[in-house]
């Protein structure tokens, strides 16, 4: 009920003539007057309306006035509204009506005053209004406390995330200028030998058996930093949404062993090795160096991270309603696993589990798999048991879906 609804009336008379006559006196268009020729009636409108107001005839037949007023201090609903009762001065008076603690009841005497009926008719509808106006404001206020709140948390939680990112920001910085400086002083170190031999006159350490283990040496290091360098641009173009991928035909088998074999030295000096489970050839169309990259990511992962133990990969196609069947692969290691409450930050730029002591990245491997896997319309998606390693799946697209090109063939 709002301030600017009509405050109702409720007038209580067994007599049709005295209704009429009390409703003429009190009605106005600001009100909104309301008839009952018995209790029983006026409870029944009690229950569906909200009074401001209920005058009460203290002599009816059956449920008198002060019976009336009673029953409507035993209720919730009715037991503030303030009653004026009606008597016939002098006999009903004697009869003290107990128990109604309100203070809101007030008395007529027939004859009725018009002035009389009239002010105090206004009092309580005024206090009515200003009951309401007052209950208005507090709602508000309430309203305004409870935005204020959420608008509080709302800037905390800004805060924190303003705050984390910064350190993140912070920390991504100093891990960048260390994985550069860490391959750039070896090469450093490496130029300083060199030239120092060559001042010795020393040329048998530039035979061409030395001549080529340098090259390998240094190459290593100069591909660690285009790879991170890389994995930035990449995150960069990512976020500006200009990462185009571009497929063709592409055999997974082979793209998966050959990317085995690649590895197989880092896997060495991890403890691992790599089991590629047999699978016939898969071909399909997709961006046959996004994919390696992905599956570089998930290998490099579980070689780091899998605790020296075996990595299998398999390949298995999965039915699929809208394109027959789709292509999975999955990257399994049985090392330490990841955190309930850490898995899906995993995929997030710069977020990296690795404490003091622990394999070093800049955090945006698995960001940049599972970009590229959505870009391809595909999936990455991971599944871990802390203490039971790792499951990485990457999901392909239905062929067909990829780009308008021949059908995968098994
Ligand atoms: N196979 C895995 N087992 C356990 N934890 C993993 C595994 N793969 C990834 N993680 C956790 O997820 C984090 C994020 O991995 P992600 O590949 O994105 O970054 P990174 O390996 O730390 O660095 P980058 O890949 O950029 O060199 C890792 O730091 C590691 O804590
Ligand atoms: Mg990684």
């Amino acid at each position: 009920m709002s301030t600017n609804d009509p405050s109702k009336l409720l007038i209580v008379d067994d007599l049709p003539e005295n209704l009429r006559a009390l409703d003429a006196l009190i009605r106005d268009d600001k009100r909104q007057v309301f008839q009952a020729s018995s209790g029983e009636e006026a409870l029944t409108l009690m229950l569906e309306h909200e009074f401001a107001l209920a005058i009460l005839d203290v002599q009816m037949p059956g449920m008198d006035g002060f019976e009336l007023a009673e029953l409507m201090r035993g209720t919730e609903r009715t037991r503030n509204i303030p009653i004026v009762f009606v008597s016939a001065a002098g006999r009903e008076l004697n009869y003290a009506f107990k128990g109604y603690e309100q203070g809101a009841v007030d008395f007529l005497y027939k004859p009725l005053d018009p002035d009389a009926v009239r002010s105090k008719v206004n009092v309580f509808v005024t206090l009515d209004q200003q009951r309401r106006e007052m209950r208005r404001q507090m709602e508000a206020l309430e309203r305004s406390r409870r935005e204020q709140e959420i608008l509080l948390r709302e800037l905390n939680k800004t805060q924190e995330e303003l705050q984390r990112s910064l350190r993140m920001r912070d920390d991504f910085m100093s891990l960048v200028a260390h994985e550069l400086r860490t391959p750039l002083n070896t090469l450093f170190l490496e130029t300083q030998m060199r030239s120092l031999q060559l001042k010795r006159g020393n040329l048998p350490a530039f035979n061409p058996e030395q001549m080529g283990n340098m090259i390998k040496r240094d190459e290593r290091q100069i591909k660690a930093m285009i790879r991170l360098i890389d994995d930035m641009l990449d995150v960069s173009r990512m976020k500006s949404g200009t990462l185009s991928i571009r497929p063709g035909k592409v055999e997974l088998m082979g793209l998966l062993e050959r990317v085995v074999s690649d590895l197989s030295l880092q896997a060495a000096a991890a403890n691992s090795t790599l089991q590629l489970a047999i699978h016939a050839p898969v071909e399909g169309v997709w961006d046959e160096f996004r994919i390696e990259q992905v599956i570089v990511n998930l290998l490099t992962n579980a070689l780091r991270y899998g605790g020296g133990g075996q990595v299998d990969i398999a390949v298995q196609r999965v039915a699929d309603a809208s394109c027959g069947s789709r292509v999975r692969i999955d990257v399994r290691d049985h090392g330490k696993g990841i955190a309930p409450d850490f898995i899906e930050r995993i995929f997030e730029p710069y977020e990296r589990g690795a404490k003091a002591g622990e394999p070093k990245g800049l955090g945006l491997g698995l960001y940049i798999s599972r970009q590229l896997a959505t870009s391809h319309g595909g999936e990455l998606t991971v599944q871990s048991v802390p203490g039971q390693g790792a499951t990485f799946s990457l999901l392909l697209p239905c062929v067909e879906l990829a780009v308008p090109a021949p059908a995968v063939s098994a």
